[in-house]
């Protein structure tokens, strides 16, 4: 069996054809291979939630993905939601909720997915779908007002 594979993928609207080791992960061919170097890497088992970034649609964890597992995806990474992720950038930057920002793309990640898929401003809801988001520095309080407020603005 070969040690590459060829693959196609859209990332953040560009399409790419890339020849990738069969045991690589995504983040890492994404990182690595393509210099998107949003999307961070910390546990690499699929626990801190640094590697979110959206897949066909859903929000998964790029360390746990292979690359090749993603051949004709579309994958949009931290440096490409655009403005479906202005009011929450806005809102991360007004309340403080990054500090050192290790945490942040994946964070902002399952932020979106929760704004999104149309959730409440509900504090206990917001933490329980960002708890697979690890944040060593904020405390979580200042992203939750963050999402909150992004909802509340929306629904205003
Ligand atoms: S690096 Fe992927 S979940 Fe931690
Ligand atoms: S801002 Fe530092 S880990 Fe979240």
């Amino acid at each position: 069996m070969s040690d590459t594979a060829n693959i196609s993928v859209t990332v953040n609207g560009e399409t790419t054809a890339a020849a990738v080791p069969v045991r690589q992960n995504l983040v890492d061919f994404l990182r690595n291979t393509l210099g998107l170097t949003g999307s961070h890497v910390g546990c690499e088992h699929g626990v801190c939630g640094a590697c979110t970034l959206e897949v066909d649609g859903a929000m998964v964890r790029g360390c746990l993905m292979l690359a090749v597992q993603a051949d004709g995806a579309q994958i949009t990474t931290v440096e490409g939601y655009g403005d479906r992720a202005e009011a929450l950038r806005a809102a991360f930057v007004e309340h403080n909720a990054l500090q050192c920002g290790y945490c942040t793309p994946g964070m902002m990640a399952s932020a979106l997915e929760y704004v999104e898929a149309g959730g409440q401003a509900d504090r206990a809801a917001i933490r329980e779908h960002l708890s697979g988001n690890y944040c060593r520095c904020t405390g979580y309080q200042s992203i939750v007002d963050a999402v909150c407020d992004v909802i509340e603005g929306e629904s205003a």
